[in-house]
Order: C-alpha cells, then sequence, then structure tokens
C-alpha cells in the first residue's frame, strides 16, 4: 500500500522480489574514482560514489512496477549518479534535494533497528502554515520512514529529504541513485 504524505509531492515504495540479488550488488558495487562530492557539507556521514551497473540491472523490476504505477509507458532511465551512504553513531544529512536529475532512490540495506537513523520527508512550503489543530491531524511537516532490509524508496529529485541522527553504535548502509528519465506517457 502506498501513503502519500504531502498534498504535491510523492514517493513510492518497493519490496523487490529479487532483494537478496540487489543486496549483494549494493554491496559488491566498486567504487568509482572520482569520490569529489559538491554536497553533503552541512551533514555528517560517509558516502562513497559507486558503479552503479549491477545494481542498475537488479533494480530494473522496480523501475518497471513504478513507471506502471505512474502511468508512464517507456522510460528511459539513466543513472547519473550513486553512492553507499554508512551511517555511524551521530551521522545525520540535513535536509537536501538532488537537484540535477529526476528522480532518487534510496535502497536500505539493513532491517531498522531503535536508535537507528531514519530517511525523512520534509515539506517545508507548509512549515509555518497550518494550525496546531491541523498539525495534530493531517501529516503536514515531515513523514519518517524506516523499511525493512531490501526496501527501494522512488522520490522526485526536488523532494526535500534527509536523515535523522544516527544514536545507535550499529551501523546502517543505504544506496542512493540518482537518474534522468525520459518519458512516454501511456494516454499518448
Ligand atoms: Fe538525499
Amino acid at each position: 500500500m502506498k501513503i502519500i504524505p504531502f498534498p504535491t509531492d510523492f514517493y513510492t515504495y518497493h519490496e523487490p522480489s529479487n532483494k537478496e540479488d540487489l543486496i549483494r550488488a549494493c554491496k559488491k558495487a566498486p567504487k568509482d574514482k572520482d569520490q569529489r562530492f559538491s554536497w553533503g557539507k552541512l551533514s555528517l556521514s560517509q558516502r562513497e560514489r559507486i558503479d552503479a551497473t549491477e545494481i542498475y540491472n537488479e533494480l530494473i523490476p522496480c523501475i518497471e512496477e513504478f513507471c506502471n504505477d505512474l502511468g508512464i509507458k517507456s522510460v528511459g532511465v539513466k543513472v547519473i549518479d550513486a553512492w553507499r551512504n554508512v551511517y555511524k553513531k551521530g551521522y545525520h544529512q540535513e535536509p537536501h534535494d538532488h537537484s540535477g536529475s529526476d528522480l532518487a532512490c534510496v535502497i536500505f540495506l539493513d532491517d531498522y533497528k531503535e536508535d537507528q537513523s531514519t530517511l525523512y520527508f520534509t515539506n517545508m512550503r507548509h512549515w509555518c502554515e497550518p494550525s496546531d489543530v491541523w498539525t495534530n491531524i493531517l501529516n503536514v511537516h515531515s513523514w519518517k520512514m524506516s523499511p525493512p532490509r531490501g526496501g527501494v524508496v522512488f522520490f522526485p529529485s526536488h523532494m526535500l529529504h534527509g536523515v535523522t541522527p544516527h544514536n545507535s553504535k550499529k551501523e546502517r548502509t543505504t544506496v542512493s541513485l540518482n537518474m534522468t528519465l525520459n518519458v512516454q506517457l501511456i494516454n499518448n
């Protein structure tokens, strides 16, 4: 089941049937030579850019599911950046987007445990607008997620998100992808 946390944005969540192969590809993906990052100066995290060729191959069933859900007939998906994130105690990421791409993806390599960091989406558009009553009734500010091992989340790259502080001694690892889309709608 999908949950749409905000009125104008969304994410989709997938549990791939080939999750063991996807996790293996994420763990084995070789490190890229270029390890320069132009983002993340306000966050504390360990990240390494990786070659996503095998990850992409294992991600195709999820991408097809995503396209069907959105009514996209054919899609040219190109991975333009990929990196592995390791969260150690105290690590976190400030709210940010992935400008320069169309679609972002996070693959979760561990089951969530208490005190670990979580991905969240944040809706700063309405930050000051809703009254306390609406804030208690509606989910207007932020939405935390802790998908299980092998879970995949897709979201539009403009959607603000971050990672809460990691308070556990046990490390947590995710893989993130930035992709561009060349799409045709089913009705066209
Ligand atoms: Fe991100």
